[in-house]
């Protein structure tokens, strides 16, 4: 990286004033002054007027695809494989984003960013995540109809945001289900509500983030473009607790 991106990067100078600083000597690496336009690289030690300059730590994003059987810890104390031990540290230990249960795999996200991870899991924000379910028997529009109605479970009332049959034969169908929320083992307890429980479940989408073609027990390094978005879902604050925050 350019010296004065790297100056501007620290937050130290805009471009421009880092270029001023550059060209009146301020700017040393490495224990030397160096002319405009010459690259810093990893590890150099840069100083400004003697004062070392460093870039602000980049958080890690990962996005996995998390298989069936695996824990969402980052231990376990009865030795079940856990998520820890697909998705290697790199010196920058990830941990996950609210949990999927032992036995549904898909979209999990996995980060070192405190702030974004506690919000993107806090109620408040109501982040979306759809689960595309395998669930027994036939599912009718009755049973469609009281899903949509909300189900009365024991730690409160559930309703989908969204539920989309994508088939319905005899014997299994396969519904996609967005919710808002994300309590313990809530699509399996919504659908057991309804006589059709659950064969497996898989989570195709978090907040602004899609499964895509990621295979089973692969993850990838989320892009850019998904990190602001997934700031932007945990900034969002529901419209209603925006009107009631604004008559305070
Ligand atoms: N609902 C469930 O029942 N299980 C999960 O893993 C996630 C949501």
């Amino acid at each position: 990286m350019r010296l004065q991106k790297f100056l501007a990067h620290s937050g130290v100078a805009s471009r421009r004033s880092a270029e001023e600083l550059i060209s009146a000597g301020r700017v040393r690496v490495n224990g030397a002054t160096r002319s405009l336009g010459s690259k810093v690289e990893p590890g150099d030690r840069v100083e400004v007027d003697g004062k070392r300059i460093a870039l602000p730590a980049q958080a890690r994003y990962v996005v996995l695809n998390k298989p069936a059987k695996v824990m969402t810890t980052m231990r376990d104390p009865e030795g079940r494989r856990t998520v820890a031990q697909i998705v290697p540290s790199e010196g920058r230990r990830v941990v996950p984003v609210g949990r999927l249960d032992y036995e549904t795999s898909g979209v999990l996200l996995l980060t070192d960013d405190g702030d974004l991870a506690y919000r993107l899991t806090h109620p408040r924000f109501g982040v979306a995540k759809t689960y595309r379910a395998l669930v027994h028997g036939r599912l009718d529009a009755e049973a469609v109809a009281h899903l949509l109605a909300g189900i009365r479970l024991e730690d409160g009332g559930a309703a989908p945001a969204k539920l989309r049959v994508v088939r319905a034969s005899g014997r299994v169908s396969e519904v996609d289900i967005t919710l808002h929320e994300g309590r313990n083992r809530q699509v399996r307890r919504m659908f057991e509500a309804t006589a059709h429980p659950v064969i497996s479940l898989v989570r195709i989408r978090f907040g602004p983030i899609a499964l895509g073609p990621l295979a089973v027990g692969n993850w990838r390094v989320a892009t850019e473009r998904e990190v602001s978005a997934l700031r932007v879902a945990a900034a969002a604050v529901p419209d209603g607790e925006r009107r009631r925050e604004g008559c305070e």
